[in-house]
């Protein structure tokens, strides 16, 4: 039977997979309306949702934190939430390592906050919005099941494993109706370049250095952002209270196969790749065993990577402005002159 909310709350909607959620699920399910509660942290960027802004009276933004649990447990109550899509977080592995406070504070304590409040209001589902890097590193064989061992290795991983134990004790201690989604890395339109892709489209237009860390073996499977988000809504849908899915893009990469197609896409030369120190705890390789999100949601990828990659360069090339506004960082101004008219 699928559920299908009239009202939910997605946390984290401005950043990368929250803006392209966001955006699928107004095309899939316009019966369905969003309120968006997003601190706007540099990783949070209002203009990815413009559109909506303008002219859509099924989506209302909230600037706010989700560590707030006043604010939290009045928006569940006031616009009558059904159901909680917890995409809200600290996200890079770098900046974790640098500074790992924020990361429990919105991680960790803002995961519980928003459970209690779902508790106390009674919610019908809370779906967290996890990562494959909870479960530690692969050798060279092997995949991640639902049923692998939590082993963290950064204090962004800790901290999302953290979230999903809360997760858990919600469900078996107070009986909340729970999913926890597992997705391996993303790559699309909207991602912050921080991340290896985006960082790396925008340094090679420039010709400057690639940075590589370590030897460049190191794996990751790589999913378009819409598959995940489709992987997410399914399992709003149709997953089973209580249940972890894994999601993957059958794309098992090293990082420099990687940078190498996009070098090799953009016509640029591979001189220049710099291999550089390796961060600390990198995880050598993931891979996902996503048969249980197969068998009971019906999920498959459905991008091939090189193709997905080459749609995410174009994206790229025909968003500079907004790639430009990242960068010089007037996208947190959310300016009524670019879009003025448009309100
Ligand atoms: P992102 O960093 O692009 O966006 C995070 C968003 O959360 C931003 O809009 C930010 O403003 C908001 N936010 C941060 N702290 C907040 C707080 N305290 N209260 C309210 N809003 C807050 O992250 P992303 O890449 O879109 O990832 C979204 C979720 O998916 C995260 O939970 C992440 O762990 C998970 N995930 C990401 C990937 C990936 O490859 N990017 C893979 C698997 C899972
Ligand atoms: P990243 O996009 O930070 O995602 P995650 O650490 O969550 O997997 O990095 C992806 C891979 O690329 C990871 O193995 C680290 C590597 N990497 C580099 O080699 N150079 C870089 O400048 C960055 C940002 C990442």
């Amino acid at each position: 039977m699928e559920r299908n909310f009239s009202r939910i709350l997605v946390t984290g909607g401005c950043g990368f997979i929250g803006s392209n959620f966001i955006l699928a699920m107004r095309r899939h399910c316009p019966g369905t309306s969003i309120v968006n509660l997003d601190k706007l942290t540099y990783a949070g960027n209002r203009m990815n949702l413009s559109a909506l802004e303008a002219k859509d009276q099924g989506y209302d933004f909230v600037h706010g934190d989700i560590a707030d649990p006043e604010l939290v447990l009045r928006l569940l109550s006031e616009h009558k939430i059904q159901a909680v899509l917890n995409f809200a977080a600290e996200s890079h592995v770098d900046r974790s390592i640098h500074d790992p406070a924020p990361f429990i504070t919105t991680n960790v304590q803002g995961t519980q906050v928003l459970l209690e409040a779902s508790r106390k209001a009674k919610i019908e589902l809370f779906v967290q919005i996890s990562t494959d890097e909870v479960y530690g590193t692969l050798g060279p064989a092997g995949q991640f099941s639902e049923s692998t061992p939590l082993a963290p290795n950064s204090p962004y991983s800790a901290s999302k494993a953290a979230a999903d134990l809360l997760v858990r004790a919600y469900h078996e201690t107070y009986g909340l109706p729970i999913i926890i989604t597992r997705c391996s890395n993303n790559y699309g339109p909207f991602q912050f370049p921080e991340k290896l892709i985006p960082l790396m489209i925008t340094l090679a237009w420039e010709d400057k250095p690639l940075p590589v860390y370590g030897d460049g073996g190191n794996v990751r499977d790589w999913i378009h952002v819409l598959d995940h988000c489709r992987g997410v809504e399914l399992a709003m849908k149709h997953g089973r209270p209580g249940a972890v899915y894994n999601f993957g893009g059958n794309a098992e990469r090293t990082n420099i196969q990687v940078i190498q197609s996009l070098l090799d896409i953009l016509g640029k030369p591979h001189s220049l790749i710099r291999f550089v120190q390796d961060r600390p705890g990198h995880d050598r390789r993931y891979a996902m065993d996503y048969s249980l999100a197969s068998s009971e949601l019906g999920f498959h990828p459905n991008y091939i990577f090189e193709e997905g990659l080459k749609m995410t360069l174009t994206w790229y090339a025909t968003n500079r402005e907004w790639l430009r506004r990242v960068q010089d960082g007037t996208y947190r101004e959310f300016m009524d002159a670019w879009y003025g008219d448009r309100r």
